[in-house]
């Protein structure tokens, strides 16, 4: 099979491509552990507001973990509790989070911070929140007509 001079370079580049692409996946999630943000634990969505940690949605201090702050967060049609979420600069926060009705999005602005909160499942995320100010959480996930409206605030203060 007689291939033109300019295809068979094409082909080399786009095999080649092909390749880097899927070593440069590869390497970031084997050797980086870098992933998306995953929900494996499960729960009763209907019964959030008395299974642990959900019953007590809030910003608690931890001692002992490879983090300082969880900040425990429910999502529902259509807002989050708490409303509001004060944690101090500098701190690494757990993130943990669920739905109580359908799926809703967790998306901090101005950060890399954005999940999915699903009904029956937890997600949950870990961060150092290492720049003071207001972050404006909202849902960045469709849930209905109340979807625009939904949002809670994250506040990284200097005091500790
Ligand atoms: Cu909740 Cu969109």
């Amino acid at each position: 099979m007689h291939l033109h001079k300019y295809e068979r370079y094409w082909l080399i580049f786009g095999g080649a491509s092909l390749v880097i692409f899927l070593l440069i996946t590869g390497i970031m999630a084997f050797h980086y552990g870098s992933h998306p943000p995953s929900a494996k634990k499960t729960i009763n969505y209907e019964q959030v507001e008395q299974i642990a940690p959900f019953n007590k949605p809030g910003v608690h201090k931890v001692s002992g973990k490879d983090w300082d702050y969880e900040v425990v967060l429910v999502a529902s049609a259509f807002y989050y509790n708490p409303p509001e979420l004060k944690v101090p600069v500098g701190s690494k926060v757990k993130f943990i989070i669920t739905s109580k009705d359908v799926v809703h999005g967790f998306e901090i602005t101005g950060t890399n911070v954005n999940m999915m909160a699903e009904p029956g499942y937890i997600s949950e995320y870990t961060t150092t929140v290492d720049k003071a100010g207001d972050y404006l959480i909202v849902c960045s996930e469709y849930c209905g007509v109340g979807h625009a409206q939904m949002h809670s605030m994250l506040r990284v203060v200097d005091s500790k």
